[in-house]
This record gives structure tokens, sequence and C-alpha cells, in this order.
């Protein structure tokens, strides 16, 4: 007998120790992950290994406030992966804004996009604002960044401040080797860190990602 039991976080679910999100496609898969039937719903179980905010939760995170209706702005979206479950989360009445810079996943992310009808896949660099905010026609509730670029937490910072509700939350995935190949891990986060607070960002959560994810953490932060 399966048991399916609730977490701390809305929309997000554990079956036997593993994460899981409703399917919003019964039936249809986006990278592979298996599929639990129970009573008169479908799971979709989510990966840590290929998904940083499962990494995130599965490493203790207690922060990630999405909700149903949610509207997020996704830099660096990737095929589907991750944005898949979020959009299992807001549900069909919220909105993924995912810009991406690779035609090649952009390309994947508008098949899941076309099932799911959630999510706005746009083609461009989010280093380039001013080439997708008049696709973005409202402020959003959460911006969540993982771009692994040497400029990750200016690009987070600018977008953020361009997109992001005052008052709500962000999340950034930073990877240390892509800021600085060679300082040590602790000091780029560190940095970071330092960083977003004298932006005028407030440190709600920090967790680091191994073994998930090498060098790799995840930063909640509150915009005022
Ligand atoms: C680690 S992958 C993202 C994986 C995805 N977030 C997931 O969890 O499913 C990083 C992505 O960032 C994109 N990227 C890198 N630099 C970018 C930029 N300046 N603007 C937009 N996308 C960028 C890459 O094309 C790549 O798809």
């Amino acid at each position: 007998m399966v048991g399916v039991k609730e977490t701390k976080f809305f929309g997000i679910y554990k079956i036997d120790g593993k994460l899981a999100t409703i399917n919003l496609v019964p039936g249809e898969r986006v990278y592979g992950e298996e599929l639990v039937r129970v009573k008169d719903k479908e799971y979709r179980l989510w990966d840590c290994w290929r998904s940083k905010p499962a990494a995130a939760i599965k490493r203790g995170l207690k922060t990630f406030p999405l909700t149903k209706g949610w509207r997020i702005l996704y830099l660096g979206v990737g095929s589907g992966t991750t944005a898949s479950h979020l959009s299992d989360v807001i549900e069909k009445e919220g909105i993924i804004y995912g810009v991406d810079i690779g035609d090649r996943p952009i390309r994947d992310l508008i098949c899941v996009s076309k099932a799911r009808g959630n999510i706005v896949p746009i083609l461009a660099d989010c280093r380039k604002i001013e080439d997708y905010e008049n696709l973005i026609l409202e402020k959003v509730d959460f911006v969540y960044c993982d771009i692994a670029d040497p400029q990750e937490v200016e690009i987070f910072i600018r977008n953020c401040k361009r997109f992001l509700k005052p008052g709500s939350c962000a999340a950034v995935a930073i990877k240390s080797r892509s800021i600085n190949v060679i300082k040590p891990p602790k000091l780029v986060y560190q940095e970071t860190r330092r960083r977003l607070e004298e932006d005028g960002f407030k440190i709600l959560d920090f967790v680091t990602l191994d073994p998930y994810q090498k060098d790799h953490a995840f930063i909640v932060v509150g915009m005022k």
C-alpha cells in the first residue's frame, strides 16, 4: 500500500520518502520520472538528483513559498525538468514565464508547455531584460534563477528588481565553480550572500546541495 504524506510545502508530497507533485497532465512524463497512482490522483516523483529545488528540500530547506495561482519568472528554465514540477504546484491558474538562451531546451520546453498550458517559453538572454520585458506583462510572485553564469547574482538581482512584486520572495541556485573555479565554495557562498544583502535582499534560507549537486547552494531571499 503506497502512503502519501503532505510536506510543509504547498503541493509537494512524500511517497515512501520520495518527493512528488500531483501530475497536472495525468499519464504524461516530462523527463522519464516515475508516475504513481494513489486513489484518484496521479503523482510524479520529483528527482532530487536532477532538480535543485527538490535537492534543496531534501537538504532541509524550510522556506519555499509557492502556491496555487502564482506567477513565476524562471531564469534558465532549461527543457522543463524542474519547471514541470513547479507547474504542477501552481496548477492551471498559475503561470511560469520560462526564459532560456538555448534554442534546444526551449524547443523541448514548447512541447512540455503545450500539454500543461501554464508555462510560457521565452527564448532570450536574461542579461538583456529589454529583449523580453514586453512578454511579461505583470509583476511576478516568485523569481527562480538557475543559469550557472559568473554574473548570475547580478542578473538575478536585476530581474528581481524589474519583475518581482514588492515584499515577495525569490530563489537562486549557485554553482560555485561557475562563479569562481578556484575559490573554495564556502567563500563563494559567503560573498554571494553579502552581495545580496548589500542590494537590500534578506536571506531567508540557505542550504548546500551536496551530494545531489556538487559545490552548489540554494538561497531563498526576500525583497523589501
Ligand atoms: C543548469 S541548466 C538549467 C536546468 C533547469 N533549471 C532545471 O532544473 O530543469 C542552466 C540553463 O541556463 C541557461 N542559461 C545560461 N545562461 C543564460 C542566460 N544568460 N540567459 C538565459 N538562459 C541562460 C542554459 O541554456 C541552461 O538551459
